[in-house]
């Protein structure tokens, strides 16, 4: 039976110096596709049914954060979510039809920390999903970075219905509503701000081909390839455009809920290892600076 959940991430908006060379970058390097244009912010699709999976918006300051927009199966069930948001007391508007190209039945709402969410059904989604080589399908996961993991933890399970299927040290991994392994992960930090954004390829080789492609792009591999222990899925991370920390990902462990939790001593690699295959080098020390790099913004909550 469905729970009570959001089914996922549907999309990110990111706020960026330099729009053009970002637009270019995720067209023609990250291999999105550029699907519409509203005022200054454009539109980027992967190839699942999601109207759009980026938007990207030109910043006055710094590249930040906007939002993070999570999927609802129905308008009931925004409604319901809304009303443990609300009762909850977070700062929240209410559900309501939604301007945009993407259209759909929504609201906004921040966390305890002032990070910018939305949750959203019934938007203008496309009728093709498919998953295409080379080319990403959706986002896996949104990592954060939290520096009170309890209250992030009563956000994701008590009011989003998030399931918290494994905890590797610092990193704690929440299934959604969904054979997904997990679809946000939390990580323990000294501020609140984006550790990372996933985006799922259909297979190993498109991995390893696009790690390729990023090389040749001048966007090195910051981390990988590897395979991850929660998830058991392959990884490569990079700096993308102002340094906007990406993964590419792929063959996402598929659950249900006899899944059992494990902790921190299950998950702790040998000496030496960091990944399942024992191939991956360490991170760059650019990849342990970006991985606390990008700010949220703390305004602009409610949706148009
Ligand atoms: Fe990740």
């Amino acid at each position: 039976m469905a729970r009570l959940s959001i089914t996922g991430i549907r999309s990110i908006e990111v706020a960026v110096a330099d729009l053009p060379r970002a637009a270019k970058f995720y067209s023609d390097v990250w291999r999105l596709s550029e699907i519409a244009q509203d005022g200054e912010t454009l539109y980027f699709r992967g190839t699942s049914s999601f109207h759009h999976i980026l938007a990207l918006t030109p910043a006055k300051g710094p590249q930040q954060m906007r939002r993070v927009s999570l999927n609802a199966r129905d308008r009931a069930t925004v409604d319901a979510l809304h009303g443990k948001i609300a009762g909850a007391g977070l700062t929240c508007d209410s559900p309501h039809a939604l301007k945009g190209p993407a259209g759909g039945y929504g609201f906004g709402f921040q966390d305890q920390a002032g990070r910018c969410f939305a949750i959203i059904s019934d938007a203008n989604d496309h009728k093709d999903d498919a998953r295409i080589a080379d080319r990403p399908y959706r986002i896996a996961h949104v990592n954060l970075n939290t520096a009170d993991q309890p209250v992030l933890h009563g956000l994701l399970s008590d009011l989003l219905g998030c399931r918290l299927v494994d905890n590797s040290g610092p990193q704690f991994f929440y299934n959604a509503d969904s054979t997904d392994h997990s679809a946000i992960v939390i990580c323990k930090a000294p501020a609140d701000t984006l550790n990372h954004v996933a985006f799922e390829l259909p297979d190993l080789e498109s991995v390893m081909r696009g790690a390729g492609r990023m090389i040749d792009a001048g966007y090195p591999i910051e981390w990988g390839v590897g395979r991850h222990g929660p998830g058991n899925n392959a990884f490569a991370y990079f700096a993308g455009p102002e340094e906007f920390p990406l993964e590419y990902t792929c063959d996402v462990e598929q659950i249900d809920e006899t899944y059992e939790f494990h902790g921190p001593d299950f998950w702790k690699w040998p000496v030496g290892r960091l990944d399942h295959w024992g191939v991956t080098p360490p991170h760059t020390k650019r990849w342990h600076r970006i991985q606390n790099l990008v700010e949220f913004s703390k305004s602009g909550y409610a949706l148009p």
